[in-house]
């Protein structure tokens, strides 16, 4: 059984209508439909935040669009293709470029404009020096040689990185990367330290990501260290890039991840998170934002109810006398499951006559200790969540808390 979570003290944040990063739930676009672009990457020009990633039905490039990196414009299919994986955006020269993978070879795409939906099939990319087959391609932009970088996971458990030429062919080789048997790669540089995130490789079920670091892309790499404590399995994620925000007061790295549901499907979620320097780590919180200005991280304003119970199917832990506001808010469930395959928690609040398998509002229940969901509580302290069980015998749910965020 593990601790009981520490509470972490929490600053607040003076935004009103507060909208927040909430890893893991179902994240929707300003038209209020699910955000659909898994494995991509964000790709920043002037003011404005591209989030390039698959569409979850075809693989078909999907753009969104973001001032603040919380609220997301949906731009549409950006080429006629289908089968294209984890899309990212380069810009080696006047035009506009997607990578992404195809039939586990590199496939290039070329336009114009960046946002016009208008992206032509440029080449099958064959990558020196030897033409493997190819499955994630994740880019990186080094401000130090003002160079693009294709990242690809190789067969024969090779990682490589190759330069995107000034014309947009893939060029020379800079590293062959044969640490393990990984995937998903994506780079952040901080005081001349480049650090690679990888995934291991289980198929769509998450695992302990890990971070290598070198002085030069070329290498030596050292490390390997876990991203996040291993049990969390990345917080139920996988990497697939990692934004870095430079702004007037802090430098942020912004680890994103898929979090797949089991076959990559419509379901898939997004885990971001900051990530914390020295010895690259997550930085793992329910919620947070990003101010896109300063570069500085913050938090909601939170109240916090403690509980240390142990309750299996049928039957409920409650919470009683929560505060609310009468509009749909955050609650954060802090609970650990025995076995994720054997049950879900369920949530009822103010005793709704069908309760909310808690598996539908946050696919990291059940894998993270922290499971964010939206509700709808009354106003004042009047209100009363139950925490149940749903699933085999012996499925076991361990309550410890319960936040409420502003
Ligand atoms: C980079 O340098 C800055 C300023 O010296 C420091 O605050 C920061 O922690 C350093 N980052 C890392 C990853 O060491
Ligand atoms: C759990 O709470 C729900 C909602 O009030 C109720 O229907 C159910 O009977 C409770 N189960 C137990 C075992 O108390
Ligand atoms: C809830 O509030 C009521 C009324 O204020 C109080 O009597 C009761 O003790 C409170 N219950 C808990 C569990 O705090
Ligand atoms: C809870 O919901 C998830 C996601 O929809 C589903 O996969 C799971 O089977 C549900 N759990 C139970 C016990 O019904």
């Amino acid at each position: 059984m593990r601790p009981l979570f520490a509470f972490v003290v929490l600053c607040s944040s003076s935004a009103l209508g507060a909208d927040w990063i909430v890893p893991g739930t179902a994240w929707t676009d300003m038209d209020g439909n699910k955000i659909d672009a898994h494995g991509g990457g964000v790709f920043k020009r002037d003011d404005t935040f591209y989030w390039i990633g698959h569409g979850a039905a075809n693989q078909t490039p999907m753009l969104y669009s973001s001032a603040d990196l919380l609220n997301w414009k949906n731009l549409g299919p950006q080429a006629a293709i289908t089968g294209l994986w984890r899309p990212k955006i380069a810009k080696p020269n006047d035009k506009f470029w997607i990578f992404g993978q195809q039939d586990r070879y590199v496939r290039s795409l070329m336009s114009a404009d960046l946002a016009g939906g208008r992206y032509t099939a440029a080449a099958k990319v064959h990558l020196p020096p030897s033409d493997y087959t190819y499955s994630d391609t994740g880019m990186f932009y080094d401000e130090a040689s003002s160079t693009w970088h294709l990242l690809t996971s190789a067969d024969h458990n090779t990682l490589q990185i190759n330069k995107i030429n000034p014309d947009g062919t893939v060029g020379d080789r800079v590293l062959a990367f044969t640490k393990g048997a990984y995937e998903a790669p994506g780079i952040f540089v901080e005081n001349g330290t480049y650090y690679l995130v990888v995934s291991g490789k289980t198929g769509w079920r998450a695992n302990p990501n890990k971070v290598f670091w070198a002085t030069s892309l070329a290498g030596p790499w050292s490390g390997g260290t876990d991203i996040a404590p291993p049990d969390e399995k990345t917080y139920g994620s996988q990497n697939t890039f990692e934004l870095t925000l430079r702004g007037t007061r802090a430098t942020t790295h912004v680890y994103m991840g898929d979090a797949w549901d089991a076959k990559g499907g419509p379901a898939s979620n997004y885990v971001w998170l900051p990530i914390k320097n020295k010895q690259p780590t997550l930085d793992y919180r329910p919620m947070w934002k990003l101010d896109v200005r300063t570069g500085e991280v913050s938090y909601p304003k939170t109240k916090q109810y403690y509980a240390a119970d142990v309750v299996g199917p049928g039957q409920n832990f409650t919470f009683r006398n929560i505060t609310g506001t009468g509009a749909p808010e955050w609650l954060t469930l802090h609970y650990s499951v025995n076995d994720a395959a054997a049950g879900d928690a369920l949530i009822y609040v103010n005793d709704d006559a069908s309760p909310t398998n808690v598996s539908t509002l946050n696919s990291c229940a059940g894998h993270a200790d922290a499971v964010s969901v939206r509700v709808k509580l009354q106003a004042g302290a009047v209100n009363i969540v139950r925490l149940g069980a749903l699933g085999h015998p012996g499925f076991k749910v361990f309550v410890y808390g319960l936040e409420v965020h502003e």
